[in-house]
């Protein structure tokens, strides 16, 4: 890693102040370095132009995008300068498109995605029921979640995932009469039992690492249960202590919990041709009853605690997606090539099982 090569490329890199102020970023230039990369930290209230060429473009702005699509104009102008510069340089690899982030913004689109992919259900993999709500009517919404086969209990999340800290406040509603407290626009879900294990898979391009976090308990419909309210940081962050995880005595732990990893690979090459993102994750809980897998959240750029050699990683697939930018955008019309290059990427590798004890786990530890 301290071996130094001249920097042929230029990374150029954004996110917020917070994110920013987290990250490992020695760590992050001494691996680009020794990849050949140049750092460079944007700064996007500048002409971007200004700020020297990049040829890759690593950005998490996510809260912007959201921002600028619920019409904030600050935001609507920086996500439209971005949009024209990039345009205006197709070279650089953009990790990851903006449009394609987009489509994680909202949970009914990603819901919508994994409930139409025909092959889930075969493998005992599936997306719980779920309904949109976008009014307030308690006896119209009834009717929707009839109409989508939503039980109770229920879950409703905010339909927007990101741009703020209420995109993870949760409700749990276990019967119709408590309905009015959901607030438009949000999807509602039905809850599955999984013994308060959650799995999280987080994905740099195809190299993936899954952990396990704490979880709900189990829950029945129930008309004398008032609404639970509840962040998703309170509950499921590796070290949160809800009484909200902890089992009930009669829920015993059932057989059929065992996490099938090959599941978890058809979810990633269904995500990675439908969604089309190097970073990201997904949460998978394992229904108590049946052994199938429940995908219930998609996430762009996620945390990557304990991702094994996270930079390393991280370079790895820069590297490969800039050989792929290349030959796609190169017009030597030389299908052959791009077509080596994605074969190459359909592998999918299981970073723990290949990991070094020598890299930084995680992006940020310092
Ligand atoms: N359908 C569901 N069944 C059971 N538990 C769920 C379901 N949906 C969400 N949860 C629980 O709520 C948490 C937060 O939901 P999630 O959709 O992952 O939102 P966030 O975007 O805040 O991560 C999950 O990590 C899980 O513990
Ligand atoms: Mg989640």
């Amino acid at each position: 890693m301290s071996e130094c090569r001249p920097f042929s490329k230029t990374i150029g890199v954004w996110m917020s102040d917070k994110k920013s102020q987290k990250l490992n970023w020695k760590e992050l230039i001494c691996v680009s370095n020794s990849h050949g990369y140049r750092i460079v930290k944007l700064d996007l209230e500048r002409p971007l132009e200004e700020q020297g060429e990049i040829d890759v473009f690593l950005h998490k702005l996510t809260d912007v995008i959201a921002a600028a699509d619920v019409g904030d104009p600050t935001a609507s102008r920086i996500i439209s300068n971005i949009e024209q510069y990039l345009s205006n340089h197709p070279n650089i690899a953009v990790i990851d498109p903006l449009d394609n982030v987009r489509i994680l913004l909202n949970r009914y689109n990603y819901y919508s995605i994994l409930q139409n992919e025909p092959t889930f259900s075969r493998h005992g993999i599936f997306t719980p029921a779920f309904a949109e709500f976008t009014t307030c009517n308690a006896q119209e919404n009834l009717e929707i979640m009839r109409q989508r086969g939503v039980r109770f209990p229920i879950i409703c999340k905010p339909t927007v995932a990101h741009g703020s800290k209420s995109a993870h406040e949760m409700i749990l509603v276990f019967n119709e009469r408590d309905l009015n407290v959901c607030r438009p626009p949000c999807v509602v879900q039905s809850f599955v039992n999984h013994n308060a294990v959650l799995h999280k898979v987080f994905i740099i391009g195809n190299r993936y690492h899954i952990c396990e976090r704490p979880s709900l308990k189990n829950f029945t419909a129930s008309e004398d249960l008032e609404p639970i309210f509840y962040s998703t940081g309170e509950v499921c962050k590796a070290d949160s202590q809800s009484t909200l995880s902890i089992l009930d005595p009669h829920d015993e732990t059932d057989l059929q919990m065992t996490l099938k990893e090959e599941n978890i690979k058809r979810i990633i090459r269904v995500l990675r041709k439908e969604i089309g993102l190097i970073l990201a994750g997904f949460d998978v809980v394992i229904d108590n009853l049946t052994g199938r897998h429940a995908v219930i959240d998609i996430n762009v750029y996620p945390s990557y605690e304990n991702f094994p050699n996270f930079f390393e990683n991280l370079l790895n697939c820069i590297d490969e997606t800039v050989n792929r930018t290349i030959v796609i955008s190169g017009d030597n019309g030389d299908c052959q090539d791009h077509h080596s290059v994605s074969q190459r990427l359909n592998g999918l590798i299981n970073v723990a099982f290949s990991a070094s004890k020598l890299g930084v786990t995680g992006m940020n530890i310092n």
